[in-house]
């Protein structure tokens, strides 16, 4: 059963079973105070949180420490993918690009400009650029954009197959994640799906430092029926990756 990591209880036993870890909360705390108290909003502040860690490493600001872990994380998304109906000539928006752990792998394989990444951090897409070009993609023409918020106004109606998002709702609030499934699908061609992650919880719906945000998985789902889609929660996901994933489908 995943519990809630917001409780002082959680808090105080973890503390004492990771004493070496105590330092470096207490830092993100106070930083993370000061981007909260210097912002208007969640999308600005995260923004904020991903100009500072992207300036200290930015494999390291999109979850993975070592280069390794970088490699295998983008691995681990493009397979399941492709084993799940990615086909090459599809087009696909993937939402939180990041320094495109996966996305170098999709633009790889998806046919030239078919992959449209987006990003609320314009210098986490800068180390994009970096790594197109170690990757040697160039030649894809991947589209790369800063976005500020999650109505996608400046793409065309029914345009994608496929839409991802990984490790993007376990940073958002629900009013971020709603706006999403409010306008996504009318980007979406009829029948496309739309996979992300999330952090899941089984007990109270909670967040860590406005960082870190975990939700019960019949929440997303109601919220997406909502705005018209068909949820399907994948469990061969579970095994794979802390997170857990659910596709929507557009009927
Ligand atoms: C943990 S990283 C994961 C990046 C990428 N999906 C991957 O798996 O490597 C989360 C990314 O989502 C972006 N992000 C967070 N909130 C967002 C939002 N509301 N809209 C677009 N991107 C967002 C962050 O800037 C960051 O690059």
């Amino acid at each position: 059963m995943k519990r809630s990591r917001s409780s002082l209880v959680h808090q105080v036993t973890y503390a004492i079973k990771n004493p070496r870890k105590i330092l470096p909360h207490l830092r993100r705390l106070a930083r993370d105070t000061w981007f909260r108290l210097r912002t208007r909003d969640h999308v600005s502040y995260y923004r904020a949180v991903m100009r500072s860690d992207t300036a200290r490493d930015p494999e390291g600001a999109v979850g993975s420490h070592t280069h390794k872990r970088w490699l295998q994380l983008g691995r681990l998304q493009f397979d399941y993918l492709v084993e799940h109906g990615l086909k090459p000539e599809c087009r696909m928006l993937e939402i939180g690009c990041g320094n495109l752990r996966a996305g170098h792998l999709f633009i790889d394989y998806l046919h030239t400009g078919n992959y449209y990444g987006v990003d609320i951090s314009p210098d986490i897409l800068m180390a994009a650029q970096d790594t197109l070009v170690r990757h040697g993609l160039a030649e894809k023409l991947p589209y790369l954009t800063p976005v500020r918020d999650m109505r996608f106004a400046f793409l065309p109606d029914e345009h994608f197959d496929v839409v991802h998002a990984h490790s993007v709702f376990s940073h958002s609030p629900i009013e971020v994640i709603e706006e999403c499934f409010a306008h996504v699908g009318r980007v979406m061609k009829p029948g496309a799906w739309f996979d992300f992650t999330f952090d899941r919880t089984e007990g109270k719906e909670h967040q860590v430092l406005r960082e870190d945000f975990y939700y019960r998985t019949e929440t997303l789902i109601a919220l997406a029926a909502k705005h018209g889609f068909r949820a399907t929660f994948m469990d061969d996901w579970e095994p794979l990756h802390k997170q857990s994933k659910i596709r929507l489908v557009k009927p």
